[in-house]
């Protein structure tokens, strides 16, 4: 693939400013997400560093993407195996591993971070890293609940640091939201909304503020599905089939409910509702903390709203 380096001139002025040409990416955290945006990377000519705590998650990791690239290709390139093998192989050995962030970011030109949901553990992740990378590198969070302006407060390069939220599975889903703090320089949104197209994404921009778009207009709704059946306003079955009769969409509040995870639902809600306590759309059910608390997180755990077998 090909990268060009991409200039800015803000309007009549003759000093033209560069955005950073992101080629090669540190992503911190091999989990569901961070394994995912490695394989886009990778399969886009981006050289990758997967870094997490220990080599067997980082193993897994890459056996993952290998996998994951093997549907692709059985798809991609039903006609060429010989094209799938090699665009198999190109995208793998773009992908290397790591369990030490700190000796890998010298050379690096984004870092996007996709570790635990906690404030305290990514604060300490970037300020560690602030120090090391080089100053043009710029750092990005997936975080899906937390301030970006939160995140960003324990280094010294708030113009070089912005939200990159990617949805899952990442090599499906085609959003990425490029959030932007008051602090983040043009230079930095241009950089990581060209780096997100580069991807095959489509980028949109949103402002560091709770939830972004969609999870700003996704969890009010969800939550307040739980507290209609709560309320026994209607079924479960009924809310679920009047939303996707009545709107068109996939699925209803209650079964998305309990594909998004009732625990990573609950987490979101406790941190905005403490954020913003006079919201009411963020107010908390007893239905939802009563599942949580016996265990019943959706899907994952075999029951939510729902039993799953
Ligand atoms: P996950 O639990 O699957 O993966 C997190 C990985 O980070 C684990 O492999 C863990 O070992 C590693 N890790 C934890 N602390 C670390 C550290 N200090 N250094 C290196 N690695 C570390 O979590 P998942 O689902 O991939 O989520 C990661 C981030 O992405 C979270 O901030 C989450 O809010 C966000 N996100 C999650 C989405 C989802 O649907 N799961 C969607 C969009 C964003």
């Amino acid at each position: 693939m090909a990268f060009f380096t991409h200039q800015i001139c803000r309007g009549l002025s003759t000093s033209a400013v560069r955005s950073v040409v992101i080629k090669h990416v540190t992503i911190i955290g091999g989990g569901q997400m961070g394994a995912g945006i490695a394989q886009v990377a990778a399969s886009t000519g981006h050289s990758v560093t997967l870094v997490d705590t220990n080599e067997d998650i980082l193993k897994k990791a890459v056996k993952g993407i290998e996998g994951n690239l093997k549907r692709v290709v059985k798809k991609k390139f039903a006609d060429k195996p010989e094209a799938g093998e090699e665009f198999i192989q190109k995208s793998l050995k773009n992908v290397s591993t790591s369990t030490d962030a700190a000796s890998v970011v010298h050379g690096t030109d984004l870092v996007v971070e996709a570790i635990v949901e906690n404030l305290k553990i990514k604060q300490d992740l970037f300020g560690g890293l602030d120090k090391l990378a080089p100053a043009h590198t710029i750092f990005a969070s997936n975080t899906s609940s937390l301030s970006i302006t939160d995140i960003a407060s324990s280094t010294n390069r708030l113009d070089r640091f912005g939200g990159l939220h990617f949805f899952n599975p990442v090599p499906v889903m085609k959003l990425v939201e490029v959030i932007g703090m008051s602090a983040t320089s043009q230079e930095t949104l241009d950089s990581l909304l060209n780096f997100s197209k580069t991807l095959g994404k489509t980028p949109v921009s949103c402002k560091d503020t709770p939830g972004f778009i969609v999870n700003r207009l996704l969890l009010p709704y969800l939550i307040e599905a739980v507290r209609m059946y709560e309320r026994g306003d209607g079924s479960k079955e009924d809310i679920d089939i009047a939303m996707k009769l009545g709107c068109g969409y996939p699925m209803g509040p209650l079964e998305l409910s309990d594909y998004v995870g009732l625990d990573t639902m609950k987490f979101i809600m406790d941190y905005w509702s403490a954020a913003n306590p006079e919201n009411p759309g963020f107010a908390q059910s007893e239905l939802l903390n009563k599942l949580v608390a016996e265990g019943k997180l959706g899907k994952k755990t075999g029951e939510g709203f729902y039993k799953y077998k």
